[in-house]
């Protein structure tokens, strides 16, 4: 099979590491790929956005299944795009169709679809400049704290946690009436604040039938102890200790089941990944968010704890026969820790040299923003780099990848030294 795989991302990197290792991948390209994903495929220099090129690409080099690895060409119809092409029509895609991926793409939508089909979530109301001043007298009637969510893809930014109601009030007249994110965040979800553990869990579904991957536990702020400013993710851990049978019982049946029978029932074909932001509360699961995607850096646990064949999942997933698939899982521990450029995620610089990249260690190095130019490596985004090491413990794993970040270098670079403490012995 002739893959092509988009993005750019640690994501990417780590996919294109388990596809390249299929039997059944014949050829690998990545659109644009990074400086870490240069010996896995051949790389061309097209946006994800750029949708023409891409289809141009698929039929130029007899593509048969391309991967979608970020939301943003999922939400904007990539899908449709694509097989709407004459030579396209039998293209294999992995990631959902326009409505589907509004499961993330609209905080609204993904509300009102929990809501009919009794998954549980936070308690939400929604509201526009049409109710307006309901929505005033709402949030000052309303526990402390409240969470606001604009409407529309917000690259992580467009929640708000309101500790008290003027910050509230402040927040929902930026989203509304200075359409701080945009045209959709003029559309706001109030959302009850639920107090827990936070988890996520992804699910590969063809639409009717599914496969659990492992699940991972990100840690999206920038601080030790999960203080400071949210970023796109410091590091992961895999397994979750905390999660037993019990509660995986729990999620598939009230969560995860319902999710795959909602979208059959509201007409809503799918085939891709379903990324389950849960709150554990006590306890009890509830669904934080969906994603139409793979996490970022989830899947650098994820996927390399992964031991069956990725492109026969993806495969049996694109012909709608994922029930004959089993996931076989590395019963290891799998911690990653990620490298950042200094001053992210506000303001850093770019294009410093990276050195220590060819020590020799048993850790995975996957790329996130990384370049590669006249024969250097060098930074290129805000998170740089993150480091996938495997043991028999989340203690052993986590020691193991701080270890191998300290022998890599760049300018400004800073990592958080406590990925997966609470779990830590
Ligand atoms: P989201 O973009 O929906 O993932 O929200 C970003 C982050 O805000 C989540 O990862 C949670 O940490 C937090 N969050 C979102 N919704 C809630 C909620 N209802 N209660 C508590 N925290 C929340
Ligand atoms: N790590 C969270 C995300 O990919 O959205």
């Amino acid at each position: 099979m002739r893959i092509l795989l988009l993005g750019s991302g640690g994501r990417e990197h780590a996919l294109a590491w388990k596809i390249s290792q299929s039997p059944l991948c014949t050829r690998l390209y990545l659109a644009p790929g990074n400086a870490g994903t240069t010996l896995l495929g051949t790389h061309c220099p097209i946006a994800v956005t750029d949708f023409e090129a891409i289809a141009s690409l698929c039929l130029k080099e007899q593509i048969d299944m391309v991967i979608v690895g970020p939301e943003e060409p999922l939400v904007n119809g990539i899908r449709e795009f694509l097989t709407k092409q004459q030579g396209l029509e039998s293209l294999k895609i992995i990631g959902p169709g326009k409505v589907g991926a509004q499961l993330e793409g609209s905080k609204a939508f993904a509300k009102s679809f929990m809501e009919r089909h009794g998954i549980p979530t936070a308690r939400y109301k929604e509201f526009s400049a049409a109710n307006y001043e309901q929505g005033v007298a709402y949030l000052q009637a309303h526990p402390l704290p409240i969470v606001l969510k604009a409407d529309g893809l917000a690259a992580g930014k467009g929640v708000l946690i309101c500790e008290t109601t003027q910050e509230a009030l402040q927040g929902f007249e930026a989203m509304i009436r200075e359409a701080r994110f945009g045209e959709a965040g003029k559309k706001v979800v109030v959302e009850q604040f639920l107090k827990g553990i936070e988890i996520s869990v992804f699910v590969l579904t063809d639409g009717t039938n599914y496969v659990l991957l492992p699940e991972a536990k990100d840690y999206k702020r920038i601080g030790v102890g999960d203080k400071g400013l949210n970023t796109g993710g410091m590091g992961a851990v895999s397994p979750v200790p905390f999660v037993d049978a019990t509660l995986w019982s729990k999620i598939e049946q009230r969560v995860v089941i319902p999710t795959i029978n909602g979208l059959q029932q509201d007409g809503i074909p799918y085939c891709g990944f379903v990324f389950i932001g849960f709150m554990i509360v006590k306890g009890e699961p509830f669904v934080i968010e969906y994603n139409c995607r793979m996490g970022d850096p989830e899947t650098e646990v994820v996927i390399p704890r992964l031991a069956s064949d990725l492109v026969a999942l993806l495969d049996a997933a694109a012909l709608g026969q994922l029930q004959k698939q089993r996931v076989e899982v590395d019963p290891r521990a799998a911690c990653t820790v990620v490298a950042v450029s200094g001053g992210y995620p506000e303001d850093y610089k770019k294009g410093y040299p990276i050195s220590g990249l060819d020590q020799p260690h048993e850790s995975l190095v996957f790329h996130m923003g990384t370049t590669r130019h006249e024969g250097q490596v060098l930074t290129s985004g805000g998170r740089v780099l993150t480091v996938t090491s495997f043991a028999s413990s989340v203690t052993e794993a986590a020691a193991r990848s701080q270890q191998v970040q300290q022998t890599i270098q760049f300018n400004d670079k800073y990592c958080r030294t406590d990925i997966g403490y609470e779990f830590l012995k």
